[in-house]
């Protein structure tokens, strides 16, 4: 896919098919992620890829929006310190991170879907996190099972004249 297609196809994935991502696809995907820019280039995350099912179901149950991890190919978490430093930024960062993983993803027509934490404590037990690190977010990656990932004509969407001004409000 060219960069345009991949950002024009990329939505949220919630229900994949059963096939495997190859882990070359899956490396190159957190490498995505590890090249995204960061304040002060302090590169505030840590990335757990998850793909045995056993582990990808009961991951699922982190957050009531988190149940399509249970059939997705592969899960990465993002991880966070407690350095209250990071922390003021590390959501944006870690934003910035999640999309050029799932850019990454659509350009190789693999679909990925967010996922919020609701219990730390499962998530943390579920991962072996140490006491200093939370899982911020989850980002679930498979082949999508309803279509195939296409540039999106009419996405939902604000309409572009609201949405951007120019020069002043
Ligand atoms: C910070 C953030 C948190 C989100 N959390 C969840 C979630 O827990 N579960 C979920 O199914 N989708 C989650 N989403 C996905 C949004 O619902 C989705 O981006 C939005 O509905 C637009 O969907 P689209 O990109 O397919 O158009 C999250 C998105 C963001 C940016």
């Amino acid at each position: 896919m060219q960069t345009w297609d991949a950002i024009t196809s990329r939505r949220n994935v919630r229900s994949y098919t059963g096939q495997p991502i190859s882990p070359e696809h899956l490396d190159q995907i957190l490498e995505a992620g590890r090249r995204a820019p960061s304040s002060r280039n302090t590169q505030p995350w840590d990335f757990v890829l998850v793909t045995d099912r056993d582990q990808l179901q009961e991951l699922s149950k982190v957050w009531v929006g988190a149940g399509h991890l249970a059939s997705a190919a592969a899960a990465v978490a993002l991880i966070l310190g407690d350095d209250p430093e990071h922390a003021r930024r590390a959501q944006f960062d870690l934003g910035q991170a999640t999309m050029s993983m799932m850019i990454a993803a659509a350009d190789l027509g693999i679909g990925s879907g967010h996922a919020g934490v609701g219990d730390q404590e499962l998530a943390g037990q579920l991962l072996g996190l140490p006491a200093d690190k939370t899982c911020a977010f989850l980002i679930a990656f498979g082949y999508p099972a309803d279509r195939p990932l296409a540039p999106i004509k009419r996405p939902d969407r604000r309409p572009f004249d609201e949405v951007v001004h120019r020069g002043r409000w």
